[in-house]
C-alpha cells in the first residue's frame, strides 16, 4: 500500500535509522510499499525515516528523467559512503518539505556500498544526479534535511512556508503525516 510520508516538524524525519540485519519479510514488505509510495508521490527517491520506519532502506527511481531513463530502480540496504570527490551545486527538493526548494551543494562523486535487494554487498560508482539523489536519501537515514546544508541566512528564507508546513497548511496529491497531527 501506499503509505503516508511524514512532512517538515515530524519527529519522525529527525530520527537516525539503524541497520537491516536481516531480509525479512517485513523488510521486503517495506521496500515495495516504499517504491509504491515513491512513484504515487511522483518521487525520485525515498528513505524509510520519511514513512516513519527506522530501517536503513532506501528507494530511487529516476527512470522517469531523460537523462536517466535507462538507469533501473534501485533499493540501498545500510548505504554508506565510501569515496567521496568534487562537489556541484542543484536545485533540490524533498517529499517531506512540499512547496520548498533551494540550491544545495553536494559531492560530484561517489561509491557506496550496500547491499542489494537480494541481500548482497554491492558497490555502485554514482555522479551527477544519481549520486546527489543517494546522498540526499542516506541523509534522511540520519535525520538530516537537505535544509540543514543551506548557509542560516538563506535558511531563514524559508520559515514562513516552513511553519505552514508545521500546521499543516498545505496540500499535497500524496497522503501524509503533519507535526500537528503527531503533536496530538
Ligand atoms: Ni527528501
Amino acid at each position: 500500500p501506499v503509505l503516508p510520508i511524514y512532512t517538515y516538524g515530524t519527529p519522525a524525519l529527525r530520527r537516525k535509522a539503524q541497520p537491516v540485519k536481516t531480509l525479512s519479510d517485513d523488510v521486503i514488505q517495506l521496500i515495495m510499499d516504499m517504491f509504491e509510495t515513491m512513484h504515487y508521490a511522483n518521487g525520485i527517491g525515498l528513505a524509510a525515516t520519511q514513512v516513519g520506519n527506522l530501517w536503513r532502506v532506501v528507494v530511487i527511481d529516476l527512470s522517469e528523467m531523460e537523462e536517466t531513463k535507462d538507469l533501473k530502480p534501485i533499493v540501498l540496504i545500510n548505504p554508506v559512503v565510501v569515496s567521496q570527490e568534487g562537489s556541484w551545486t542543484m536545485e533540490e527538493g524533498c517529499l517531506s518539505i512540499p512547496d520548498v526548494r533551494d540550491d544545495v551543494e553536494r559531492i560530484g562523486k561517489l561509491r557506496v556500498q550496500f547491499k542489494n535487494v537480494d541481500f548482497r554487498d554491492t558497490e555502485l560508482e554514482a555522479a551527477g544526479l544519481l549520486g546527489r539523489v543517494i546522498l540526499h536519501e542516506i541523509d534522511h537515514l540520519n535525520g538530516v534535511l537537505f535544509l540543514d546544508h543551506l548557509p542560516p541566512d538563506k535558511k531563514k528564507l524559508h520559515n514562513p512556508l516552513l511553519r505552514k508546513i508545521q500546521k499543516g497548511e498545505f496540500e499535497v496529491p500524496y497522503p501524509v503525516v503533519t507535526a500537528v497531527e503527531v503533536a496530538v
